[in-house]
């Protein structure tokens, strides 16, 4: 993998330490986003997206801690950097939108300065000047009445304004890296509209590298422009999101996408995969979705597929293509 991408994951490798010993919540993962592109990652409740964004910020909390891999971003080693280097990358260069905003915001600051906090933080201005930002940038994001709720709490916000504040306080700064994890969950389909071409934009017009963790493949279709499908902890496939939405290669992707409600048979029936993402402490041998796969056969049990590369480019963990 080359390091002319902004981002460039190599081999991460998240665990968490129990008493049964590490648990592999993210396996092997590599993945690179070049500047202004918007890359998905999906996968079922639990597949490992949160922790992967995290460790990509040197962010995972104990007992979770990164046991291989690096985090190359413009060039640089995140994983490497002592910690006042890496807070001095992150919120400023690289930013990321938590999964749970209510746990991220602070109860006791007023949502004006918070969302103000990361220009004082990095830039020399005035607070008078920091607020006069945070007030454009929380407008931006569809926040209704921005100058009053900027004197308010964040108990007061309902979750999808809760989830604008967020936002706004990841781009602020305008990243070159912005991972977004869950981001528009919350919010109405106007409000989510809104938000995603606001990080279109910011990806086509300031060059900012997005990783946009999503459950929707219908926000994939319409901002990404590739997909990283994940399945407990490895990434299974990478594709273009072009050529993923016109059949992906593995049969997981392809329970996914049978899954989406537009594309179901006309009796309007849901297929979904049937079973259950594994629990890290009972992951199956070989490809960890062998158990729950209709196309599986001899050596899925055995060993865990490579990576094999098609002729269209997309990259693909699945014995079907050796
Ligand atoms: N603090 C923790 N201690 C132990 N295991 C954890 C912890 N946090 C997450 N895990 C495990 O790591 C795995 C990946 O979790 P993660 O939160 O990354 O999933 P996800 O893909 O983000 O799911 P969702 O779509 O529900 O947000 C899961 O098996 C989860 O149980
Ligand atoms: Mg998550």
């Amino acid at each position: 993998m080359t390091h002319e991408s902004l981002l460039s994951v190599e081999n991460l490798t998240t665990v968490f330490d129990t008493p049964a010993g590490p648990l592999p919540a993210v396996d092997g993962v590599d993945l690179s986003v070049g500047r202004g592109e918007i890359v998905a990652v999906v996968g079922e409740s639990g597949c490992g997206k949160t922790v992967l964004s995290l460790s990509v910020l040197g962010l995972v909390p104990p007992p979770g801690r990164v046991a291989a891999g690096r985090v190359f971003f413009a060039g640089r080693d995140l994983l490497a950097l002592p910690e006042r280097e890496l807070r001095a990358v992150r919120g400023a260069r690289a930013s990321m939108i938590f999964q749970e905003p209510m746990t991220s915001l602070n109860p006791v600051l007023t949502i004006g300065d918070q969302v103000a906090e990361p220009v004082r933080t990095h830039r020399r201005v005035s607070r008078a000047q920091a607020l006069e930002a945070a007030g454009a940038m929380l407008a931006k994001v569809g926040l209704p009445d921005p100058a009053r709720r900027m004197r308010g709490y964040p108990h007061e916000l309902s979750g999808g304004q809760r989830q604008r504040v967020m936002i706004a306080m990841a781009l602020i700064l305008s990243p070159e890296l912005l991972i977004a994890d869950e981001p528009t969950t919350a919010l109405d389909v106007t409000v989510q509209r809104q938000i995603l071409d606001l990080m279109t934009h910011l990806a086509r017009d300031t060059g900012t590298a997005v990783v946009l963790v999503t459950h929707n493949l219908g926000v994939v279709a319409q901002t990404a422009d590739a997909v990283a499908v994940m399945y407990a902890g490895r990434l299974v496939e990478y594709a273009r999101v072009g050529t993923f939405f016109a059949g992906p290669a593995h049969p997981y992707s392809q329970g996914l996408l049978a899954s989406l409600p537009r594309l179901a048979g006309r009796g309007g029936r849901l297929s979904s995969i049937p079973g259950m993402v594994p629990s890290l402490s009972a992951l199956p041998p070989g490809c960890h979705f062998h158990p729950r796969c209709p196309r599986v056969f001899g050596p899925c049990a055995g060993q865990a597929p490579p990576f094999f590369t098609l002729p269209d480019g997309r990259r693909t963990r699945c014995w079907l293509y050796g």
